[in-house]
């Protein structure tokens, strides 16, 4: 007897699906990938939307179909003809599993997958995520790496990363160092990534491509952003800019009155530069510091992450630019693929390790536990937080 979901997956997974295991992680995906097209997978998931993007050999209008966990058709959007599809779908219920069939004419693009909706503003419901960075290699070190989050943080509702997504960011680099090493996640799993150097290339032109991000900013550029889960704030930074302090203006004040409205229990800030780091070769960056730490410090963010250093560090809370701010922690996370870099350590650092690595951050409600694993599925750090600034 066939389970109303196993129906469902039959009926819009396609024969293949009979012969496999699970909807994710069919064993044709890898042909597939390295012909040529992208296979759908979802960005900006929303407590009402999804954006499900995928690149074609051809032209094509492609349409997505959104299930409910009962079979039943939700909604149905179809772009115009176009190679690269970027489709939103609205009118989505908060904290719902929904599942998503990518279509060209009547030819199913890649096999049923699911995604659930983002919590409510304000929820008190459990969560986690997993935080990267470096990591666009596309060798080992980062598939081990992903292979590990797979592993410990399958269940983690997205993904920040701190940029260098790919050396060097051309697109034609991108199947390698970013769709293939991630295909057991994307499809279900949102990845907010920040703009590291190395992403630079071509304008950003290619990341700013594959990568749909909320565009709440004054400008509506997916340059620096801000957007909710649950009980948390999370703003992403470029940290290019800020570094040579051109045109920050708009950035800092959005910074600045994104906490400031805020009501969050939990407040983020990453970036694709470390402000502190013991780093060999590769200072703190104080030019990024004394703009973004007095701000943390007077909203109360707890974590300020970075990358570009291929390292993990966790520093001690510290306030450093206000009289009567919250202290805040720093950490480095950029140990996802790229080569290593040494570190010198401090007395003022927790934890400092020259490892690949993630970090997955478990929110319950008041309490906050991050864990940082290596690419051998071993702890090298793991620390608990309070909310402070509240
Ligand atoms: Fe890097």
């Amino acid at each position: 007897m066939f389970s109303r979901r196993s129906f469902l997956r039959c009926l819009y997974g396609g024969v293949l699906l009979l012969f496999l295991p699970s909807c994710d992680q069919p064993e044709t995906e890898l042909a597939l990938e390295t012909l040529g097209p992208i296979l759908p997978y979802i960005q900006n998931v929303k407590t009402d939307r999804v954006t499900v993007l995928w690149q074609s050999a051809d032209k094509e209008i492609g349409t997505v179909e959104v299930y409910e966990d009962n079979g039943s058709l939700v909604t149905k959007v179809s772009d115009s003809p176009v190679s690269f599809h970027e489709i939103e779908i609205r009118d989505l219920s908060e904290d719902t599993l929904y599942y998503y069939q990518a279509k060209e004419g009547k030819i199913r693009v890649g096999p049923l997958r699911s995604f659930r909706t983002a919590l409510p503003e304000g929820s008190k419901t459990a969560f986690s995520f997993i935080a990267i960075g470096d990591s666009g290699y596309g060798t080992q070190p980062q598939y081990k790496v992903a292979a590990q989050m797979l592993e410990y943080a399958s269940n983690a509702s997205f993904l920040i990363h701190m940029g260098d997504v790919i050396y060097d960011g051309y697109e034609g680099e991108y199947r390698s160092k970013y769709f293939e090493p991630y295909r057991s996640f994307i499809h279900r799993i949102p990845f907010y990534p920040v703009i590291g150097d190395h992403d630079l290339v071509d304008d950003g032109k290619p990341f700013y491509k594959y990568f749909s991000l909320p565009k709440n900013n004054i400008e509506g550029s997916e340059d620096y952003f801000s957007f909710n889960f649950g009980n948390a704030l999370f703003i992403g930074l470029n940290s290019n800019t800020i570094i040579n302090s051109s045109n920050i203006d708009s950035q800092v004040q959005f910074l600045e009155r994104t906490l400031q409205e805020s009501t969050q229990t939990w407040k983020f800030i990453y970036l694709s530069h470390s402000i502190l780091t013991t780093a060999l070769g590769r200072g703190s960056k104080p030019s990024i510091g004394r703009i973004v730490s007095p701000i943390a410090e007077r909203f109360g963010v707890q974590i300020i992450f970075g990358g570009d250093v291929h390292a993990y560090e966790r520093f001690f809370p510290r306030v450093d630019y206000t009289e009567n701010g919250d202290p805040v922690t720093y950490v480095t996370t950029g140990g996802g693929g790229a080569d290593l870099r040494d570190l010198a350590g401090s007395p003022d650092e927790a934890v400092g390790k020259s490892a690949y690595h993630f970090v997955l951050i478990n929110i319950n409600d008041m309490t906050l536990t991050g864990t940082a694993i290596d690419f051998n599925g071993n702890t090298i750090d793991s620390f608990e937080l309070s909310p402070t600034g509240n």
